[in-house]
C-alpha cells in the first residue's frame, strides 16, 4: 500500500508543505470544525527518548481531531528492554493504532519504522539527525508572524552540530527561494560535514558564519537559537567548555531589526537570558501553540491518504490523489556490503542492508545520511 510517512521534512514537497500549513492555519481559526474527524482512531507515541512537548503536543494533538492516543514515554518500560527491534515493535505496533509517532535515540530508527510497519509513521525526532514536526512547527510560526517563507535571513545559533532541528530546518528551507543562513557556533559545534556540502551545493541557500550574535543580528529576520545537546556529547568535560557560548540578552535584542523574530525549539537553558521572554520578538512560546495545530494537520492528512489506499486497495484505482510522491525509499537504494560508520545510527543495530550509492561513487546511509565513502 501506497501510504505516506513524515520521516524528513523533504519528505514533503513545497505545496504539500504549504498544504499542511494552510490547513493548521484553518485548525487555529476554526477548531470546532476538526473536533470530531479523528473520532474512532488511534494514534501510537512510541517515545525512547525523553520529551515533555513533543510527546504532549502529539497527545493533545490526536485529543483535539476526537481521536485516542496509546504509547509508551520511555524505552525502559517497552520491549526494547528484553532485546526486541524496531521492526518488530512497529509490526506490533501497527496491529492496535491508525499512525504513529516514534522518537528514539538511534538516527534513522523512524525509518526503520516506516519500513517494516503498515500504518504512516512520523518522526518525532531520531538522534541528532531530524525532526521533520518541530520543522513544521517552525515554519508554521515564521509563516503567522513574518507571512512569507521565501527570501528570509535566518540565524541558526547554538549547537549545530548535534541539534537535529537546525539539521531538518534547513533542509526544508532548501526548497525556498532566497534564503541565507548565518551559522553562528563555536568550531567544536558547527554543522555536520555533510550537510555543510549540501549546503555548498545547493542552488536556493547561501550561507555565512560567524562565532558571535552581536555582528550579525541586526541583518536577520529570524533568529534560531538552540540549546547545547548535553546529552549527546562523550566527553562532559566539551559540554561544560561549549555550554554557555551565546547568551541572548535585551543588549543584543536592542541592535536587532523591529520586525525580527527569535525562535527556540525548547527547552531553553542558558541561551536566552529570561529577561528577553518580554519582548514582543520573543516568538518561542507562541512557537509552542503552533506546534500543536501543525501536527494536527499532519496526522489528520497522513491518516486520510492511508484510509484513501486502504479503499483503493480494495475498490480498485478510482481514487486518485493529487499530490502523491515517491515512497523514501526507492529502486535507487543498492545493496552493499558497507556498513555505516556512525555509532549511534540504527543500521548497526539491526539487521538491514540498503545503503544509496551516489553519483559520485559516495555511499550516503539512508538511515542518518552519514557520508560513509
Ligand atoms: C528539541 C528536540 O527534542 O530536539 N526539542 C523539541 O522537540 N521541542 C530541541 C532540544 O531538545 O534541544
Amino acid at each position: 500500500m501506497n501510504i505516506r510517512h513524515c520521516i524528513e521534512p523533504t519528505d514533503l514537497s513545497r505545496a504539500e508543505v504549504e498544504q499542511l500549513i494552510s490547513l493548521a492555519k484553518d485548525m487555529i481559526a476554526h477548531p470546532n470544525m476538526y473536533k470530531e474527524v479523528c473520532r474512532g482512531r488511534k494514534l501510537a507515541t512510541l517515545f525512547y527518548e525523553p520529551s515533555t512537548r513533543t510527546r504532549l503536543s502529539f497527545t493533545a494533538a490526536m485529543m483535539d481531531l476526537g481521536g485516542e492516543v496509546i504509547g509508551f514515554a520511555d524505552a525502559k518500560s517497552s520491549s526494547v528492554s528484553k532485546g526486541e527491534t524496531v521492526a518488530d515493535t512497529i509490526r506490533v505496533v501497527s496491529n492496535y493504532v491508525d499512525i504513529v509517532a516514534m522518537r528514539h535515540y538511534k538516527e534513522g530508527a523512524p525509518l526503520v519504522a516506516s519500513q517494516y510497519g503498515s500504518v504512516p509513521v512520523i518522526n518525532a525526532g531520531d538522534g541528532s539527525h531530524s525532526h521533520p514536526t518541530q520543522t513544521l512547527t517552525d515554519l508554521l510560526t515564521i509563516s503567522r508572524e513574518l507571512g512569507r517563507l521565501d527570501n528570509l535571513v535566518i540565524g541558526l545559533c547554538g549547537d549545530l552540530k548535534y541539534g537535529r532541528t537546525v539539521h531538518s530546518l534547513i533542509n526544508a528551507l532548501s526548497m525556498f527561494e532566497g534564503i541565507h543562513f548565518v551559522l553562528i557556533s563555536p568550531d567544536n559545534l558547527k554543522l555536520p560535514d555533510y550537510m555543510l556540502s549540501a549546503l555548498r551545493e545547493s542552488k536556493n541557500i547561501t550561507y555565512t558564519e560567524s562565532k558571535e550574535i552581536e555582528s550579525v543580528i541586526s541583518s536577520l529576520d529570524v533568529l534560531y537559537m538552540t540549546r547545547v545537546q548535553r546529552e549527546r556529547f562523550e566527553d562532559e568535560q566539551e559540554y561544560e567548555r561549549c555550554k554557555d557560548c551565546f547568551i541572548l540578552d535585551s543588549n543584543k535584542m536592542s541592535i536587532a531589526k523591529d520586525k525580527m523574530i527569535v525562535l527556540h525549539p525548547l527547552p531553553r537553558v542558558n541561551e536566552i537570558h529570561p529577561e528577553v521572554d518580554n519582548d514582543y520578538r520573543a516568538a518561542y512560546f507562541r512557537q509552542v501553540g503552533n506546534g500543536k495545530f501543525i501536527r494536527m494537520a499532519l496526522i489528520y492528512t497522513l491518516i486520510n491518504i492511508a484510509e484513501r489506499e486502504k479503499i483503493k486497495s480494495v475498490v480498485g484505482n478510482e481514487l486518485e490523489f493529487t499530490n502523491q510522491q515517491v515512497p523514501v525509499l526507492s529502486s535507487n537504494y543498492e545493496k552493499t556490503e558497507k556498513v555505516c560508520s556512525n555509532p549511534v545510527c540504527i543500521s548497526n543495530s539491526e539487521p538491514l542492508f540498503r545503503l544509496q550509492v551516489n553519483k559520485d561513487g559516495h555511499i550516503l546511509c539512508p538511515y542518518c545520511d552519514n557520508l560513509i565513502v
